[in-house]
């Protein structure tokens, strides 16, 4: 279990992480998302004991990782691939980092084979494409049997085999019975490994939560396709409900639930020929939390009409209680402004 209690960190005038708390239990993937900047390497590397926390304080199973007596045998981490000395191989390297921590040499042979670099142990690892500097890093946070696992970022580099195989073994980890944290900025790659979300956005927590009830909980709009659109817009913003034309024809509504968006078209007698309600993609629930948090967010920057995202759609009925907290200027749940 990972436990982050208040900390921050600011750098300058920079406050990069601001009062987190959150906690990471076993037994599942927990995603650290947030966009560029938002302070996910920075609080993973205060948990690491790698920066001081201003204030504050992480623990990993119940001690600061500068408390463990052989941390690689409690916590494995990956958080920056290419941080290793180029001129050793990769034999070499996890071998150093396995007499350090009282870990035997077949370890390293085993953990090499378990992430497809046994040809290439001999190598200097300065020659490594970004994702065998990655498998490296996979295999000497494995290298210990930690019960802990923090990765950065960790599909950076690699290929689609490369994805396949790191969702897998993150899964496998966790359903061990493992705590399991990574980071991410890709949505879509979250709703297929994660099965719960820490959202930072601007060092703060924004929301805390399975990604069911994040999905759930952001907003929802309703496809509505009529006879008289122009008409139905009218009647439907009258009473209250944002509206934008559909691509493809008809109304996108929000802020209003679908059955009432059929009872003010019948109250105007404008026969519907489509009635379809329509729940955010976690890309779009992550959109909206952190549209405000965002420290580099690109100029006229538009999440286009809802439902327009293939991948990464998850279910939830979003009746859970998501534990969200909402930043200055976020309002929860998040309003959908056009
Ligand atoms: N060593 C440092 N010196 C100065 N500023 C820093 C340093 N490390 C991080 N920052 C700043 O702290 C903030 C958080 O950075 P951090 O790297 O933790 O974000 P992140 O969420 O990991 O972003 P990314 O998705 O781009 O990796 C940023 O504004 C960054 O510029
Ligand atoms: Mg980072």
């Amino acid at each position: 279990m990972i436990v982050a209690e208040h900390l921050s960190k600011h750098y300058g005038k920079t406050k990069a992480v601001d009062d987190l708390s959150f906690t990471v239990l076993p037994g599942r993937v927990t995603g650290f998302l947030g966009p560029n900047g938002a302070g996910k390497t920075t609080t993973m590397r205060m948990i690491l004991g790698l920066d001081n926390p201003d204030s504050g304080a992480a623990t990993v199973a119940g001690r600061r990782y500068r408390d463990i007596p052989a941390p690689l045998t409690q916590v494995g981490a990956l958080l920056d691939a290419k941080a290793v000395a180029g001129g050793r191989t990769a034999r070499a390297h996890l071998d150093a980092l396995a007499v350090s921590n009282g870990i035997p040499r077949k370890r390293v042979i085993e953990v090499l084979r378990l992430v497809g670099l046994d040809q290439v142990a001999g190598k200097r690892v300065g020659g490594f494409s970004l994702g065998m500097s990655q498998r490296l890093g996979v295999a000497a946070a494995l290298l210990g049997n930690p019960g802990t696992l923090m990765f950065d970022e960790p599909v950076n580099g690699l290929d689609p085999e490369g994805i396949q195989w790191i969702r897998q073994l993150m899964r496998g980890l966790a359903s061990e019975g493992r705590t399991v944290l990574v980071s991410s900025h890709l949505m879509s790659e979250m709703a297929l490994t994660a099965d719960h979300l820490v959202v930072i956005g601007r060092g703060r927590l924004i929301a805390d939560a399975s990604v069911e009830e994040l999905v759930g909980s952001s907003a929802r709009s309703v496809l509505v396709r009529s006879r008289d659109d122009a008409a139905l817009a009218i009647r439907l913003t009258s009473a209250g409900a944002a509206t934008e034309p559909a691509p493809g024809g008809g109304l996108v509504v929000t802020g209003m639930p679908s059955g009432r968006v059929g009872e003010v078209a019948l109250a105007a007698g404008i026969p519907l020929e489509e009635l379809t309600p329509r729940r955010a993609s976690l890309e779009e629930a992550f959109m909206e939390l952190t549209r405000d948090q965002s420290e580099f967010a690109t100029a006229g920057a538009s999440i286009g009409p809802p439902g327009g995202f293939a991948p990464g759609v998850v279910g939830g009925d979003g009746a859970g209680g998501a534990r969200a907290v909402a930043g200055p200027g976020t309002p929860w749940p998040p309003e959908r402004r056009s």
